[in-house]
C-alpha cells in the first residue's frame, strides 16, 4: 500500500514550524531524521514517569526503567531479525559501534602483513577506524574502487581475497553520498571464503529498507537510532560467538561481574559491551521508533523512496547545468548528491535554505570517495516517509531560483 505521507507528516511536530516563512521541506535525513510523536512520547513517558537508572536499583522505578530499557532491546533485536538479544549492544552512534569492532576484534586479531579491505564509498565512520587499526599493526589498508557510475568494483575483490592476508573486510550497506547499494551479500560470501570477516555500516539502510542480519551475511552490522526517527543512540549487531570472544571496549560499570583489586571478570552480553549508565531514555525511544516504522511497514517505505527518488532524479535531469553523481534510481537508494559548475554547494544549500528546504552539503564524512569523483564537495537530498513529489518539486524550483542568482 502507498504510504499515507500526509498522515505521516502529521505525526512530526517539527512539521508545523515555517522556516523563513516557508513550508518546511526536510531533505536531510540521510544526516539524521525527524522524530515522529510516539518516539517524543516514549522518551518523555520515561523521563517523566519511570525514569532511574538501569540493572542496579530494587525499588519499583529502577526495575520499571530496566523493563522498558530490555523491552526496547528485543524490539531493537526484531527489527533486524537478531537471532538474540545478547547481540544487540546500544552504543552512543554507529561511529562508536564500529570503533567498538576495530579496537576490540582488530586489536586482538590484526597483525603485521595482515590486510583490511575497505571500500573507495565509506563514511569516514567506516574508514577512519580501519585506516587507523592497520596503522597501528603495521597491517596493509586496501580499496574496493568505485566505478565513474558510483558502484562497486567487484573485479576487483579476488585478487584482494586470494593470497589469504585479508582479515576483514569493512562495507556500507548503502553509500551516504552515491546511495548506491554494494552487493553486500556477495561480498560477505568472498570474504567469507577467503577467511576474512564482514563488518557493514548499515546506517543508511537500516532506517530504509528490511534488514535481516541473518541472510545479509554481516559478521558485524552498525547502525544509528537518529537516523530512524529515534534518538542519538547507535547500535553493534555481532555473531554471539565473536562477542563472546572479545574484550571489551570501555571498561566501567554495570560491564563487569566481579571487580579485585588486581582484576576483574566480565559481564555477559550484551552487558560486556555496555559499561556506565547507557542513555536509558533515548534507547527505549529507538524502541518505539522500530514499533513507528515497523507499523507503517519497511517493505512500503522502501518501496515509497525508491517511487521518490525517480521522480527526485527525473526532475533533476531538467536542469543541465546540474551534475548528479552515482547510479540511476533503481541502484541506489533515497539519496541524491549532486554539485554545479556555477555554484558551491554551500551557497546552493544557504540559498535553498531561504526557501525553507533542507539540503546537506559539504563531503558527508566521505572525503575520499568526492577526491575520487575530482569534487571537493557536493550538495545533497535524501528523502524519507514524510517526503513526497511536492518536496521534490519544491527542490526542483529552489535550484531555478540558484541557477537564476549564481548564473548558468
Ligand atoms: N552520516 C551522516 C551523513 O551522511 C551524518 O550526513
Amino acid at each position: 500500500m502507498p504510504l499515507d505521507v500526509p498522515a505521516i507528516r502529521d505525526q512530526f511536530p517539527i512539521f508545523r514550524r515555517r522556516i523563513n516563512g516557508k513550508r518546511l521541506v526536510f531533505l536531510d535525513t540521510a544526516a539524521s531524521a525527524q522524530k515522529p510523536q510516539p518516539v517524543i512520547d516514549a522518551v518523555v513517558r520515561v523521563w517523566s514517569e519511570g525514569y532511574a537508572n538501569v540493572h542496579r536499583g530494587l525499588y519499583t522505578l529502577a526495575e520499571e526503567a530496566t523493563e522498558a530499557y530490555e523491552a526496547a532491546r528485543v524490539k531493537i533485536a526484531r527489527f533486524i531479525n537478531a537471532q538474540d538479544t545478547g547481540e544487540i549492544i546500544n552504543v552512543r552512534n554507529a561511529t562508536e559501534a564500529i570503533n567498538l569492532v576495530a579496537y576490540s576484534w582488530g586489536d586482538a586479531n590484526i597483525q603485521a602483513g595482515d590486510r583490511i579491505v575497505i571500500t573507495e564509498l565509506e563514511h569516514h565512520a567506516n574508514l577512519v577506524p580501519w585506516q587507523q587499526l592497520a596503522k597501528r599493526k603495521g597491517a596493509e589498508l586496501a580499496y574496493l574502487p568505485v566505478t565513474d557510475e558510483g558502484l562497486l568494483d567487484m573485479t576487483a575483490l579476488p585478487p584482494l581475497l586470494a593470497d589469504g592476508r585479508t582479515k576483514v573486510v569493512a562495507c556500507s550497506v548503502m553509500s551516504n553520498v552515491l546511495g548506491s547499494l554494494p552487493p553486500v551479500t556477495q561480498v560477505a560470501s568472498m570474504a567469507h571464503a577467503a577467511g576474512a570477516l564482514v563488518v557493514m555500516d548499515g546506517a543508511q539502510a537500516v532506517p530504509h529498507r528490511p534488514v535481516d542480519v541473518q541472510t545479509l551475511g554481516a559478521d558485524f552490522m552498525a547502525f544509528s537510532g537518529h537516523k530512524m526517527c529515534g534518538p542519538g543512540v547507535g547500535i553493534l549487531w555481532g555473531r554471539r560467538d565473536l562477542l563472546e570472544q572479545m574484550s571489551p571496549f570501555l571498561m566501567g560499570g554495570d560491564m563487569i561481574l566481579t571487580v579485585k583489586r588486581q582484576d576483574s571478570k566480565w559481564n555477559e552480553l550484551p552487558y560486556k559491551f555496555e559499561a556506565g549508565t547507557p542513555p536509558i531514555a533515548e534507547v527505549v525511544g529507538l524502541g518505539a521508533a522500530a514499533d513507528f516504522l515497523s507499523e507503517i511497514g519497511m517493505v512500503e517505505i522502501h518501496a515509497h523512496e525508491q517511487r521518490i527518488v525517480s521522480y527526485a532524479m527525473a526532475r533533476l535531469k531538467e536542469i543541465p547545468q546540474l551534475d548528479v553523481i552515482g547510479p540511476g534510481p533503481t541502484e541506489r537508494g533515497a539519496v541524491v548528491s549532486f554539485s554545479m559548475a556555477a555554484a558551491h554547494p554551500h551557497d546552493i544549500a544557504a540559498i535553498l535554505d531561504e526557501d525553507g528546504i533542507c539540503v546537506r552539503a559539504g563531503h558527508h564524512c566521505a572525503q575520499p570517495l568526492h577526491d575520487r569523483f575530482c569534487i571537493p564537495a557536493s550538495a545533497r537530498a535524501s528523502f524519507y516517509i514524510y517526503n513526497d513529489e511536492a518536496d521534490v518539486d519544491a527542490l526542483i524550483v529552489g535550484l531555478q531560483r540558484v541557477i537564476r542568482l549564481l548564473g548558468r
